[in-house]
């Protein structure tokens, strides 16, 4: 990887990165579609990333379709494809982390799951280096993942820039994740609650006529309306830091007009944890 990329710096060519974990999906390709339009070089990344992964997580589990995901990087025109073991990437020895220990880094996915940020800004900083990318491409999908990554590269200097691209769904709106094969079909349907419930306080945030805690409550309506649902977080927060939002705050578009006002999503559907996010203004 790192001689192509000392080849590709000679002949002055822009270098378009994509970091994934695999089982490739269409959400995925999106970001690889993006980056061939905008770079000379397509290059996705595949590596389950050990170090984001706490003790009691699904990293033994985690889907692993290497030959299916290199065919559909090929059926995409991807230029290279990237896919490290994990010796490589953390070999003996290995002892220098990116600590991300405030906003935005510090709440929500990052409460949750202490080590999981720490773990992706150094894996994705590592890609970046290896790859001497010229642009990162990221899903929106992963709300907080990409405003870390950001910071990173403004606190760290890095020159690249963080690409944030749409959440792809399906048609019926369940934005595509690895984990959703993870659900029963009775489950697939009731995780429809969580972009019911996003279109939802879309719709109200747009009215300017309600509250942060009421666009906050009904949304946690609808999450919590099928019996196998349970709700980690259903909340407001503005998009760069996450900071919440001051829950008797009336959301107003004109309010809103250089920042963003997100609602993010966290909902078990059984033992499966889905996230979703929208930017409601
Ligand atoms: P992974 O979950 O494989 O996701 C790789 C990229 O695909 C992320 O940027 C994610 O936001 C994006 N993505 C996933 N589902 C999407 C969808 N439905 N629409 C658009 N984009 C989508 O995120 C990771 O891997 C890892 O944390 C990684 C950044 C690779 C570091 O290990």
């Amino acid at each position: 990887m790192a001689a192509l990329a000392a080849q590709w710096r000679k002949e002055n060519k822009t270098v378009g990165l994509v970091p994934t974990m695999g089982a490739l999906h269409a959400g995925h390709i999106s970001l690889v579609d993006y980056a061939k339009a905008e770079c000379d070089i397509a290059v996705a990344s595949v590596f389950v990333n050990p170090s984001q992964f706490g003790p009691n997580e699904d990293f033994d589990k985690y889907p692993r379709t290497e030959a299916a995901d290199i065919e559909k990087l090929e059926a995409a025109h991807c230029d290279v494809a990237f896919i490290p073991s994990p010796a490589e990437m953390y070999p003996e020895g290995f002892c220098t982390w990116v600590n991300v220990t405030a906003a935005p880094a510090d709440r929500l996915e990052g409460k949750l799951r202490p080590i999981h940020f720490q773990g992706v800004a150094t894996v994705v900083l590592k890609l970046f280096n290896l790859a001497q990318a010229t642009k990162a491409y990221f899903g929106q999908k992963d709300f907080q993942q990409v405003q870390v990554v950001k910071r990173m590269v403004k606190d760290l200097n890095v020159p690249i820039e963080i690409v944030r691209c749409p959440i792809v769904r399906e048609p019926e709106g369940l934005a595509i994740s690895s984990r959703n094969r993870y659900m029963s079909a009775a489950e697939t349907e009731e995780a429809l609650c969580l972009s019911r419930a996003l279109k939802k306080a879309k719709e109200l945030a747009q009215t300017g006529e309600y509250t942060v805690a009421q666009i906050a409550d009904v949304m946690r309506e609808i999450v919590s309306e099928p019996k196998d649902a349970s709700v980690d977080y259903a909340i407001l927060v503005e998009g760069e830091n996450l900071d919440p939002v001051p829950e008797t705050d009336v959301v107003k578009p004109e309010l809103w007009q250089d920042k963003e006002l997100v609602a993010l999503l966290a909902v078990r559907i059984g033992s499966t944890r889905l996230i979703d996010n929208a930017v409601l203004l």
